[in-house]
């Protein structure tokens, strides 16, 4: 074994002073949380229960086998929108009958459950997850549809839901639908394109037109049961296989169904792994408030991988990534940890050497993020830091083992694709609340445009206003300040949730229990060229 030694001085002003600001940005992320948590309101929670109908985050409880975690995602969704946060869905990762599913729950006391832009965001990466991690979907339904108002945004992506759940079932992935309520129109489709479909009698409502569209269309007169109810689809159509007489009997029943399932993961479940040596809970000061203070990504490694036990590779060379194995509740991965911020040259070769070790031996890659970016100047350009860089973006976009990001502190610039961001596919990506990701730090981007301008101006021969420099400048990098955030950045849907550094093993081993349903294999030589 080798144990990470650890350097972190809890009784010092520094980590103090850290964890002073990581707790203050955690009491903001509640406060967030507790919005997605309340839905669309009081008023509109009291009506649902009124009716007798369970909410949202209810329903998956009883569906859940008891006192199992769930792994919920994007519950920031439409942060900072003009819809709430949440964005009137719950999606997330549980374990039913032992089997662990993709889970949706529509919340229908955000403006009746319908789906605007960022609920179709959020359900559409749901379904990604399921398709990658052979993850079986159960969609708790119960929604007005698509947002009226915004249905440009939605409509034509939209029919993506729907190609999914099938191509998910083509693929052996099995699709539960339980319909609660409403699920009209293209709603119909999801128990239309599910394996299984659970309704609920006098409650569900499925159908491509209600009675006033009927009467509309053909002049015929109907109604909301004839239509589309549950004991109709049970008896008549055939659309449900299942009926149930109130909502905890369609969940039980769901369960069953997932008892049946036969659906097997990949690999064997590791069995229990020794706890690091360290209290997971100083992870809250290893971050410095002010990301220019570098730290070193050891103290947050030895606090995740199992027993602090970690084989660094190349310790020696390009030292501010640090790179090595470790095991992670029992599944084995490789770790790349930013240790002083810039990427050079020694660095992303080393990257890419070590990401393709890992694809020769299978083993999924594991990236923590605390990078300004690769290193700029004449002595670096010379040095081929274009070419080296581009190696290590090689690697991570054909490594083909899972790969899991955690932005710690900052990801920036290309450095955010090479430690592989989102449009790297890695599996899964969280962030600390102390993230920041942007294009570059606001500072040096406000720079960057005065000088821009400042050129621009001399070139037309035109005086350059400073005041005016300045007051731009500071807007800028307010701006973009604002738009690194975690919290702005989540609720576009860019990572999979803001997480408690404390809590980063736990969702980490989940995600690669999730992970560990689908067999995967590394890429053995199927790289790009790579320019050496
Ligand atoms: N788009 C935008 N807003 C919607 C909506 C939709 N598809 N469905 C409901 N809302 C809004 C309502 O306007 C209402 O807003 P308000 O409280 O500010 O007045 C709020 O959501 C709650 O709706 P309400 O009708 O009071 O809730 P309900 O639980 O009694 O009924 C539905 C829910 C979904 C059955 C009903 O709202 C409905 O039929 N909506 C339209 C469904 C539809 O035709 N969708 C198009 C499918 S593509």
């Amino acid at each position: 074994m080798t144990v990470l030694d650890s350097a972190l001085d809890t009784a010092g002003p520094e980590y103090r002073a850290a964890r002073e600001a990581m707790l203050a940005k955690l009491a903001d992320l509640d406060a967030e949380h507790a919005k997605a948590l309340a839905g669309g309101g009081e008023k509109y929670v009291e009506r649902h229960r009124g009716r007798g109908k369970l909410l949202a985050r209810e329903r998956v409880e009883l569906l859940l086998d008891p006192d199992t975690p769930f792994l919920e995602l994007s519950p920031l969704a439409a942060w900072g929108s003009e819809y709430t946060v949440g964005a009137s869905l719950v999606t997330g990762i549980g374990v039913v009958e032992g089997v662990e599913c993709l889970i949706t729950a529509n919340d229908p006391t955000v403006r009746g459950g319908a789906s605007n832009p960022w609920s179709l965001r959020k359900a559409l990466r749901a379904n990604d997850i399921a398709l990658a991690n052979r993850l079986p979907v159960i969609s708790l339904v119960e929604s007005g549809g698509a947002d009226l108002p915004s249905q440009k945004e939605i409509f034509i992506p939209g029919g993506a839901v729907f190609r999914d759940l099938t191509r998910l079932s083509a693929a052996g992935i099995p699709t539960v639908a339980v319909v609660f309520g409403n699920s009209t129109a293209g709603g119909a489709y999801v128990p239309g394109m599910s394996d299984h479909v659970i309704m609920v009698k006098e409650r569900a409502k499925v159908f491509l037109g209600g009675p006033p569209l009927v009467k509309m269309a053909t002049g015929e007169e109907s109604d909301d049961e004839s239509l589309g109810g549950a004991g109709m689809h049970a008896r008549v159509s055939g659309l449900a296989d299942h009926f149930a007489v109130d909502e905890p009997d369609a969940l039980r029943q769901a369960r069953r169904i997932v008892a049946r399932l036969n659906h097997r993961k990949a690999y064997p479940d590791p069995g229990p792994a020794a706890p690091p040596e360290y209290d997971e809970d100083e992870l809250l000061g290893v971050v410095p408030g002010d990301l220019k203070i570098p730290f070193d990504p050891r103290e947050v490694i030895a606090r995740i991988v199992d027993a602090s036990d970690f084989d660094e590779f190349k310790p020696l060379y390009g030292t501010s990534l640090t790179t090595g194995w470790a095991t992670l509740h029992g599944y084995p991965v490789g770790i790349l940890a930013n240790a002083r911020g810039v990427l050079f040259s020694e660095e992303s070769q080393k990257a890419a050497q070590f990401i393709q070790l890992a694809n020769q031996r299978d083993i999924p890659l594991l990236f923590l993020h605390n990078t300004t970016g690769y290193m700029v100047g004449r002595e670096y350009e010379q040095g081929g830091i274009v070419k080296h860089g581009a190696m290590m973006i090689n690697a991570v976009s054909n490594s083909r083992v899972p790969h899991l990001s955690v932005l710690m502190g900052a990801s920036y610039g290309a450095g955010h694709y090479g430690m592989c961001g989102r449009a790297y596919d890695p599996r899964f990506l969280f962030a600390w609340p102390s993230a920041k990701s942007a294009v570059m730090g606001p500072q040096q981007l406000a720079g960057v445009l005065s000088i821009v301008a400042r050129q621009s101006a001399a070139a037309k021969g035109r005086p350059y206003d400073d005041e005016a420099d300045a007051a731009l400048r500071a807007m800028v990098e307010q701006q973009i300040e604002s738009e690194s955030l975690p919290m702005f950045l989540s609720g576009r849907l860019y990572d999979d949730g803001v997480i408690d550094p404390r809590d980063t093993r736990t969702v980490l081993g989940l995600c690669l229990s999730a992970i560990h349903t689908a067999p995967y294999e590394g890429v053995r030589g199927g790289f790009g060229v790579f320019r050496m």
